[in-house]
C-alpha cells in the first residue's frame, strides 16, 4: 500500500508556501540575511513545533516568515517546495501565499511574486511540475486592508488564480470579507476560503453563500449541519482536508478519529492535503499513508481522493484530462481487479 500511494500520481490543492520553510532552510536563509532568530538548532526549531490550536501554530509561523527578505528566498523556498513534489508524484500543484505577512514588514509584493513565480516557471521546464497561485487574504487583519493587497496584485493578474482567505478564523467570519470577495470575482479572481476548521458550520455557510467559493479548505465543521452536507454535495464544491495539520492543531483528537472516511461515505468531494508541511510532521504522501492506516482506506479510496485532486483542481481541462488518464492506467495496471 506504502508504495502504491507513493507512486500514485497525484495534485495538492492547499498549501501555504509560507508553511513549507523547513528549519534547515529557514537557518540558511537567516544566516544570508544576516538575520537573528530566536533558535540555536534545527531541533531546537522542530521542538517548538507544538501546538494546542490554531492560533498557537501561526504565532511561530509569521515568526519564520520573517527571515524572507529577497526574491532569492522566496525563488528557493518555493523551489525546493516543487522538488519535493516531484520526488512524491505530485504532478499539480496550487499554491497559497500570505502577501499581507510580508509587505506588513516591508517587502514589496513584487519580491515575494516574482521570486515565487520564477520557481514555478522552473519546476515546469525542469520537472514537468504544473502549479498556480491562490493569493490569500490574512483574515485577522481588516477588510481594507485586503482591498489593498488586491490592488497591488492587478500588476501580476495574469500569475495568480484565485483569492483565499486564512489565518485566525474564529472572530474573524467569511461576511467580514464579503465586498473584496466580490471585487476579486468581478476581477476574474476563482474564491476559495479556509472554512469550518476552527470555526463551526455557519462559517462554512457564509463562504458558500456570500462569497461564493468554488472550494472549501478544510471544511470539517460542515459535518455539524446535514442541511449544509447536502448544499455542498449539491453544489458540487470539494473539500481540501488536511489529516496530519488537523491532528496537530487539535482539530482532531487523533487521525482515527479523523472524518475523512465519513465525509467520503456521505458523498463529499474530499481531497487530501498537507497544509504546512514544515510544521505539521509530513509532505503530502505521508498524509495519505498516515490517513491510510488511521482509517483502514482502501486503494479505490486512495485513488478516489486522488482522483478528486485533480478534478477539483483549477487546471485547464485539456491539462486536467491528461492527469485523469495517467491516474486511470496506473490504477487500471495496479489494483482495478482488487477492492482493497
Ligand atoms: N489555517 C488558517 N490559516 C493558515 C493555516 C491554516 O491551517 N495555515 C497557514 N495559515
Ligand atoms: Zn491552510
Amino acid at each position: 500500500m506504502k508504495r502504491f500511494i507513493e507512486n500514485l500520481p497525484k495534485a495538492e490543492l492547499h498549501l501555504h508556501i509560507e508553511g513549507t520553510f523547513e528549519p534547515e532552510l529557514m537557518f540558511k536563509i537567516a544566516n544570508r540575511n544576516s538575520i537573528e532568530i530566536p533558535f540555536k538548532s534545527v531541533k531546537e526549531i522542530k521542538d517548538a513545533y507544538q501546538f494546542s490550536c490554531l492560533q498557537d501554530f501561526l504565532n511561530i509561523y509569521y515568526q519564520g516568515a520573517n527571515v524572507l527578505q529577497t526574491e532569492e528566498d522566496f525563488f528557493d523556498l518555493t523551489y525546493s517546495y516543487l522538488t519535493k513534489c516531484n520526488e512524491q508524484n505530485v504532478r499539480h500543484t496550487e499554491i497559497m501565499f500570505d502577501p499581507q505577512t510580508h509587505t506588513k514588514r516591508g517587502i514589496p509584493f513584487q519580491t515575494v511574486i516574482n521570486g515565487i513565480v520564477k520557481a514555478q516557471e522552473q519546476a515546469k521546464s525542469k520537472l514537468g511540475i504544473t502549479s498556480l497561485l491562490i493569493m490569500s487574504f490574512l483574515r485577522h487583519l481588516s477588510e481594507e486592508d485586503a482591498f489593498k493587497t488586491l490592488e497591488e496584485s492587478l500588476l501580476y493578474k495574469n500569475k495568480i488564480t484565485c483569492v483565499g482567505l486564512d489565518s485566525s478564523e474564529r472572530g474573524n467570519p467569511p461576511s467580514k470579507f464579503k465586498n473584496v470577495y466580490a471585487k476579486a470575482v468581478e476581477l476574474g479572481y476563482i474564491p476559495v476560503a479556509h472554512a469550518g476548521e476552527e470555526g463551526d458550520s455557519d462559517y462554512v455557510w457564509e463562504a458558500i453563500d456570500i462569497l461564493k467559493i468554488k472550494r472549501i479548505d478544510h471544511g470539517n465543521n460542515a459535518l455539524q449541519d446535514t442541511n449544509l452536507v447536502q448544499e455542498i454535495i449539491k453544489r458540487d464544491i470539494a473539500l481540501t482536508v488536511c489529516p496530519l495539520s488537523n491532528s496537530a492543531l487539535k482539530v482532531v483528537e487523533n487521525l482515527e478519529e479523523h472524518p475523512l472516511k465519513e465525509m467520503l461515505n456521505l458523498g463529499l468531494k474530499v481531497t487530501v492535503n498537507s497544509d504546512d508541511p514544515a510544521f505539521f510532521g509530513g509532505q503530502l504522501n505521508k498524509n495519505y499513508i498516515e490517513i491510510q492506516k488511521a482509517l483502514n482506506l482502501s486503494k479505490k479510496d486512495m485513488y478516489t481522493l486522488a482522483k478528486n485532486s485533480f478534478q477539483f483542481s483549477f487546471l485547464d481541462e485539456y491539462t486536467k484530462q491528461k492527469y485523469l488518464t495517467e491516474l486511470e492506467t496506473y490504477y487500471q495496471k495496479n489494483c482495478a481487479t482488487t477492492t482493497s
